[in-house]
């Protein structure tokens, strides 16, 4: 079996992956410093896979344990770099928390590679990078746009430390931009775990329905959009997991590569704020009790994406709709409450 380091594996999108991983016949191991996620998640991903899951609870930012971690897994194939903070309000408060973890974090990955040879490497971006776009949707052709917030500049900056960084070592990069992760896993076993109050709308959904807020704000319905709202590309997280897994394939059976290959992971459809409520209310039969505010600050209007490359190259195809993410996200979040 070929291993694969994950960074982050016990957070969102990485816990998904694991599984995906490891039903599509992989050998994993996690480096999670459980600052920003649960041990829970682990078991979740244990009971669905039957399979239990080594993780190095270590901070990228301790070079001298992250050192060993890799010594122990220097057999390793490739890794997959999560690890990293993501909210775009908070880092608009705390730029430097943001540079110092998301860059000191990918600086030491990078150097652990290079020391130790692993020859692949995925790292989660995120369309973010793209800015205030003008033309819809994006292609991964579209260039770099000014970056809203310190976490989109973090990602831009790692994108472009890695696009200098493989072509002077051996190593092959695929560079993943997320749009909107959202949903759980069909067991509800691992969904989106948000400490404290969440940033993220579908999380907010959820909470607010079940009684754990109080209402749900939408921020701004002044926008230059059809309602108002802003608009996303929403996605499923299972989606997203399942396009790592076909983006390890495609390194490990690739030739040596000088320039990252770059995928947009969207599902190409436009979905406004208040277009999210209703879905969510149509999928789940639940009301949502829900006000209009005034805008976010770092929030872009419009973002959606062109993903004709990762279904062609990668042979990525998706499976699950925008009901399909509001409902597990729901059925996620009522099993919490039970357990
Ligand atoms: C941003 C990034 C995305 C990144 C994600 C990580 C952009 C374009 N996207 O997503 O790449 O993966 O952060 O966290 O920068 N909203 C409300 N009320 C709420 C919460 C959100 O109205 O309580 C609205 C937001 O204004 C936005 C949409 O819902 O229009 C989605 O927001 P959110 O889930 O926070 O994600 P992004 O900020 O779009």
């Amino acid at each position: 079996m070929q291993k694969i380091i994950v960074t982050g594996g016990v957070g969102y999108i990485g816990s998904h992956t694991l599984v995906d991983l490891i039903q599509n016949g992989y050998d994993v191991v996690s480096i999670d410093n459980l600052s920003r996620s649960s041990v829970k998640i682990l078991h979740g991903v244990e009971k669905i896979t039957g399979r239990k899951v080594k993780n190095y609870e270590v901070d990228l930012t301790d070079k001298a344990r992250l050192s060993k971690v890799f010594e122990e897994n220097q057999d390793a194939k490739g890794i997959i770099h999560f690890a990293a903070y993501k909210s775009v309000s908070e880092s608009v408060e705390k730029p430097l928390l943001y540079y110092r973890n998301n860059m000191e974090g990918l600086y030491n990955i990078l150097e652990c590679i290079i020391q130790y040879n692993i020859p692949n490497i995925v790292f989660s971006s995120s369309c973010s990078v793209y800015g205030m776009v003008e033309k819809l949707p994006v292609t991964e052709e579209t260039p770099f746009g000014e970056a809203q917030c310190a976490y989109a500049r973090s990602k831009q900056h790692g994108e472009q430390v890695l696009t200098d960084v493989t072509k002077a070592h051996s190593f092959k990069t695929v560079l993943l931009r997320y749009f909107n992760p959202v949903g759980a896993h069909s067991s509800a076993e691992i969904g989106e775990l948000p400490i404290g109050t969440p940033n993220n709308l579908a999380p907010f959904i959820t909470q607010t329905a079940i009684g754990k807020r109080e209402k749900l704000t939408v921020f701004g319905s002044d926008y230059p959009t059809r309602d108002g709202s802003c608009i996303r590309d929403y996605i499923h997280v299972s989606d997203i997991a399942q396009a790592h897994t076909l983006a390890m394939n495609y390194l490990i059976a690739r030739e040596h590569f000088d320039i990252p290959e770059v995928f947009n992971l969207g599902t190409g459809n436009g979905v406004s704020v208040f277009e999210a409520i209703k879905a969510f209310e149509e999928s789940t039969g639940q009301k949502l009790n829900y006000e209009v505010g005034s805008r976010r600050s770092g929030d872009v209007i419009a973002v959606y994406a062109n993903n004709t490359k990762a279904k062609e190259t990668l042979g990525w195809k998706l499976k699950y709709n925008l009901h399909d993410m509001m409902k597990s996200a729901w059925e996620w979040e009522l099993k919490q409450q039970n357990s």
